[in-house]
């Protein structure tokens, strides 16, 4: 229980399979009494800064939902340009003022490393809520409960990670977080978003099953998980390039009927184009339910690194 306690979550690869177990327990309990009187005493008197100085609407508001549900408080910025970092205030700065007004700070960054850098400004839990191409751990450990609960395990799946694998800190957490299971991974991208090579050669080390493709078709074939990703359009230098990919990967109901029975597909969303909306009525598509899985895995994190778990 105390594994947690005031710690930062500023990587997927941070956690101990130990501590992976004891935040998928703590969400599973709480979403079991999403409503429950339990639960909304869990957090009174405490208050959640949510800072975002990038596009949200699903970590932002699910953070906020979660800590509204154990009793908390939450003050937020959500957007730069409403905040002093539009007036050319340091992350540095507004950390030390945050730390001020709030017990538990969650950011939202354009910079890769911006998380760690507001971590050691404080003392108070920094949870990282994306930092530009960098982590987004959180997501990860939501993505992981969603696996656990549509598949029944972890163990022994294929896993697909298709799409912008280069910028994608979606797709980068996950790999980090999922290495330390028994699973085969397969990274479908086109060439020029495929996953960074420090990522594959860290896995390849660890002595995780790698496979890379660019035929999409292909690897849904082989997958028990799909997890499909936007192409990160901000994080392009050439927008023609950007145009050029764009559409690369669409996900066709066609395409699912050569798809193993039971596969599940998934998205951190928001989807653009890469999933047809026709897609959504098949039984695996989980990418709505996986947000909605934000909720008791958010509870359960702020909850843990408060102590109040
Ligand atoms: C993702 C993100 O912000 O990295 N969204 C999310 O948090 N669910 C994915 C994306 O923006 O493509």
């Amino acid at each position: 229980m105390l594994k947690l306690a005031q710690k930062d979550i500023l990587r997927a690869d941070q956690f101990s399979r130990e501590e992976i177990d004891l935040i998928m327990e703590t969400a599973r309990g709480f979403e079991h009494e999403l409503d429950g009187e339990k639960a909304l005493e869990t957090m009174r008197g405490k208050i959640l800064s949510t800072l975002f100085f990038e596009p949200s609407t699903r970590t932002r508001l699910s953070f906020e939902a979660a800590m509204l549900r154990l009793g908390g408080e939450v003050i937020s910025v959500a957007e730069a340009k409403s905040s002093s970092a539009a007036k050319g205030e340091s992350l540095y700065d507004t950390i030390k003022t945050v730390e001020g007004y709030a017990d538990v700070i969650v950011l939202r960054h354009p910079r890769i490393g911006a998380a760690a850098e507001a971590a050691a400004a404080t003392n108070k839990p920094v949870l990282n809520a994306g930092d530009g191409a960098g982590q987004h751990p959180t997501q990860s450990l939501l993505d992981f409960y969603t696996i656990e609960k549509e598949q029944g395990k972890v163990e022994g799946l294929t896993v697909t990670l298709a799409g912008d694998l280069k910028h994608g800190r979606t797709v980068h957490s996950l790999a980090d977080l999922l290495a330390s299971y028994n699973v085969h991974f397969v990274f479908a991208s086109p060439r020029a978003l495929r996953m960074p090579t420090e990522i594959v050669e860290k896995l390849k080390a660890r002595g995780v099953s790698v496979a890379e493709t660019e035929n999409l078709a292909e690897a849904v074939a082989a997958s028990d998980v799909l997890y499909m990703t936007r192409i990160q359009g901000e994080r392009f230098d050439d927008p023609s390039e950007y145009d050029r990919l764009k559409n690369a990967y669409i996900l066709t109901r066609a395409m699912l009927a050569r798809a193993k029975e039971g596969m599940t597909v998934m998205h951190p969303l928001p989807r653009v184009n890469e999933i047809a909306t026709e897609v959504d009525s098949y039984p695996g598509a989980a990418y709505f339910r996986q947000a909605a899985n934000g909720i008791p895995v958010r509870m359960a994190l702020l909850a843990l690194v408060t102590e109040r778990a």
